[in-house]
């Protein structure tokens, strides 16, 4: 083939793409539909979200208005990006809009969505947050903790002055801090550094897990087919190795729980009063060890990596304003004393 023809077929090619390039939009374009940013076939929007999704989507919102309809894969998602409407969903619509899309990620770190923070809003989902609000969450629990917070944070800062005036990696610090907590209050004594079977350490497979449920997923937006790409791509594989750590990590926890020479706790851990539950359950509730696996979830990814973000968020908004810091400082001492 000499080279004027092969111009022409990359030519004929490009034309047939925009072709159907346009086809496609004006063949979706619906006027009772919101605003959409122009689509490509298959992907659709995808390729519009880039590395920083949050910045994306308010760059294209500014562009398209607060309700923009967009397409990802074969999902349609809607966009809201202004006060008022997103009142209409939280509020107004708050039942039709409560649950949340049931993704890869965690159908499987939930034991299929016996959890409460990925479960849809059913009426297993209410009896399962009743037992978090009256049983496992409740204020006296809170509080019968509350040396552990203490200890915890008062080694933290020893730690810390000791170093000084080295630097210490604050992000750091405090993952580990929430890590130590939880585990105490979930399952009775620390985690940390504990190596699982395959010399994984307990805080990493943490971590691991936050980022298969945040993963990009292409089951979650090509129904049928995206599993194929999630296996080419090692996400199936990373996901199933996460999960099974963690499986194995809750039955080792719960079978020590069992253990009858294991010493009466002071304080109820939540594996203890899942198991206490699970002894006494009246008809009709038919909770199993799974269950207090998936409430384990929720508690582990819920709350260790959210709560150390958050703190330091706030140390480093403390240190942009020392006249907040000052005053905090100044209150603490007072709170100290009267102590
Ligand atoms: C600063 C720290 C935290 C942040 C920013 C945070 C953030 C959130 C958010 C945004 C939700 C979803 C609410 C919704 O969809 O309506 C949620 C739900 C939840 N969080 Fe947290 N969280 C934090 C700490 C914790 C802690 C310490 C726990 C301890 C166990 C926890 C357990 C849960 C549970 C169980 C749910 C599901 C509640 C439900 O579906 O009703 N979170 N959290």
């Amino acid at each position: 083939m000499d080279f004027f023809s092969i111009i022409s077929l990359v030519l004929l090619l490009l034309l047939l793409i925009l072709s159907l390039f346009f086809i496609f939009n004006l063949k979706n374009k619906n006027p009772n539909q919101p605003p959409s940013p122009p689509k490509l076939p298959i992907i659709g929007n995808l390729h519009q979200l880039g590395k920083l999704p949050h910045r994306s989507l308010q760059k294209l919102s500014q562009k398209y208005g607060p309700i923009m309809l967009l397409k990802l894969g074969k999902v349609p998602t809607l966009v809201i990006s202004s006060p008022e409407i997103a009142k209409q969903v939280l509020k107004t619509h708050d039942l039709e809009c409560c649950s949340r899309p049931l993704t890869q990620g965690p159908r499987r770190l939930s034991y299929n969505f016996l959890d409460i923070v990925f479960s849809p809003y059913t009426d297993y989902w209410k009896e399962m947050r009743k037992i978090c609000v009256m049983e496992l969450f409740n204020s006296k629990r809170v509080k019968s903790f509350a040396s552990v917070r203490e200890e915890s944070v008062a080694s933290l800062i020893d730690h810390i002055s000791q170093t000084s005036p080295n630097p210490v990696n604050l992000g750091e610090k405090m993952f580990y801090l929430l890590d130590s907590i939880i585990c105490k209050i979930a399952c009775g004594r620390s985690y940390q550094g504990k190596q699982f079977q395959n010399g994984s350490k307990h805080e990493e497979v943490i971590q691991e897990a936050m980022a298969m449920l945040g993963s990009f997923a292409a089951a979650d937006f090509f129904p049928h087919v995206g599993w194929i790409v999630d296996i080419f791509t090692g996400l199936h594989a990373r996901r199933e190795k996460c999960f099974h750590e963690f499986d194995e990590f809750y039955q080792m926890v719960i079978d020590e729980h069992l253990d009858p020479h294991r010493p009466v706790p002071e304080n109820e851990d939540t594996v203890d009063s899942m198991l206490r539950l699970l002894k006494n359950q009246s008809d009709g509730r038919n909770l199993t060890q799974v269950h207090i696996k998936a409430i384990l979830m929720n508690v582990f990814l819920g709350a260790i990596d959210t709560t150390s973000v958050t703190l330091v968020w706030a140390m480093t908004e403390l240190m942009k304003n020392p006249r907040v810091m000052k005053k905090l400082q100044a209150e603490i001492q007072k709170l100290c004393w009267e102590d």
